[in-house]
């Protein structure tokens, strides 16, 4: 699985780019943990780790859609909404099954390549480049 940043991954906003990076940074870190097979106490925290800054983040990128109105937030906000239920069904498991883990890294690494490539891009050209958090 390559979990390396690529230039596609751009959607050209700075702090949803950089917020992006620090995600997909996450997944690096689990995946290579969950291949190594480290302990289920350190993927659960790693797990935790990642729905925490996944919540952070859509919490962030949906308060810019407000500020600008965007005309679809609600469905934006429901795709969030999904992954965030996803990962807890996970979370759940890996407590109970470590295997899950390998499944998890990689359901993760396909939802963020189709959401970064294919549903932020919908939106971001709506987006000023600066916010309150660029300057
Ligand atoms: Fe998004």
């Amino acid at each position: 699985m390559d979990t390396r940043w690529k230039p596609e991954y751009e959607v050209g906003h700075p702090r949803i780019d950089s917020e992006h990076q620090v995600f997909l940074d996450l997944i690096e870190q689990f995946t290579s943990e969950a291949a190594r097979g480290v302990d289920a106490k350190r993927l659960s925290r790693h797990c935790a780790e990642l729905y925490k800054y996944a919540d952070f983040h859509f919490f962030s990128e949906e308060g810019l859609l407000e500020s600008v109105g965007y005309n679809d937030l609600e469905g934006h906000k429901r795709l969030h909404a999904d992954l965030l239920k996803s990962l807890r069904i996970f979370i759940e498991s890996i407590s109970i099954d470590s295997i899950m883990a390998d499944e998890m890294a990689e359901f993760l690494l396909g939802w963020f390549v189709n959401h970064t490539t294919a549903e932020d891009p919908k939106h971001i050209h709506f987006l000023p480049k600066t916010s309150p958090y660029n300057r």
